[in-house]
């Protein structure tokens, strides 16, 4: 496929160079104003432009990686060279009803919410659409399969799917700086306190991908009765962990919400 992101930013790059790598026979242009900051990803094959249009009339896909607020101005600019595209908007919040009050009746219009991690293959990406168009978004579902795991939700989870998702790469990023400072209290040097904490998260986290289970039935794996690992989590629990974590994600919805 030939793909067009418009927003070389935190995630249009990200997901840029997660397809370069992670995918193969894909031709992927990336625009910025400021096109300098983006030169870059030439490494990696990907074409950089300061032009929303140059090229576009011979893109299969628009990803549009832009803030909210620029969604519309972008569309518009697009809209007489994009007739019969797949145009999948990351702009959060912006609606599938905006997006189709702004397009042409031929064009396929998905609203997609992956993650920076992208870039490495690792991305949870949500995907939603208009009932009239489902039939027609796997080509943006099998693509974000390649850069990570895709899902297609409905729409009215697109804001929960910001928080679960997007937010979330800070939350389970907060969680690592934490077991790492703990690592250096309890006598590891920095270095070392964050490698054995990223590499511990990580393997958590495929155990649980691997053998599709519930994390409790893990945690009952790594707990003898009356050990360390029990007595720390429920000191954790005790101190509010999982309540924390639940309480910030709420108040990320509701923060989304307005
Ligand atoms: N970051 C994340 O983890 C994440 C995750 C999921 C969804 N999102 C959503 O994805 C969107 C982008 O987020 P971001 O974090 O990547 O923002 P960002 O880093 O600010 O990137 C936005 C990019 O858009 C470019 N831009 C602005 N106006 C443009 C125009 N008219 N034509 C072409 N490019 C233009 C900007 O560069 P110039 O000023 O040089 O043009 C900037 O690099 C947002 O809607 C965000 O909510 C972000």
């Amino acid at each position: 496929m030939n793909i067009h992101i418009i927003g070389g930013g935190n995630l249009g790059t990200a997901i840029s160079v997660g397809l370069a790598q992670y995918t193969t026979g894909n031709t992927i242009t990336v625009t910025r104003r400021n096109v300098a900051l983006i030169g870059h990803l030439s490494q990696y094959g990907i074409r950089t432009s300061a032009s929303n249009i140059e090229g576009i009339t011979g893109a299969d896909m628009i990803i549009l990686a832009i803030k909210p607020w620029q969604a519309e101005a972008v569309l518009q600019e697009i809209l007489p060279h994009i007739s019969g595209k797949i145009i999948a908007s990351a702009a959060s919040g912006v609606t599938l009803d905006q997006l189709h009050g702004i397009v042409a009746d031929s064009n396929t219009v998905v609203r997609i919410m992956p993650n920076i991690a992208a870039q490495y293959g690792a991305s949870a990406t949500c995907i939603s659409a208009l009932a009239q168009d489902i039939a027609k978004v796997q080509p943006v579902v099998d693509l974000f399969d390649k850069v990570g795991t895709a899902l297609i939700i409905d729409e009215k989870l697109m804001d929960a799917a910001t928080v679960l998702g997007a937010c979330g790469t800070a939350f389970a990023l907060r969680y690592i700086r934490a077991s790492m400072q703990a690592g250096i209290e309890i006598g590891f040097d920095a270095k070392t306190a964050l490698a054995i904490s990223a590499q511990t998260a990580l393997g958590a986290t495929e155990m649980l991908l691997k053998e599709s289970a519930h994390p409790e039935q893990l945690i009952d794996k790594v707990t003898t009765p009356q050990g360390c690992t029990i007595a720390g989590l429920n000191e954790m629990e005790h101190e509010g962990f999982s309540s924390s974590l639940i309480k910030g994600i709420k108040t990320s919805l509701k923060q989304i919400k307005g």
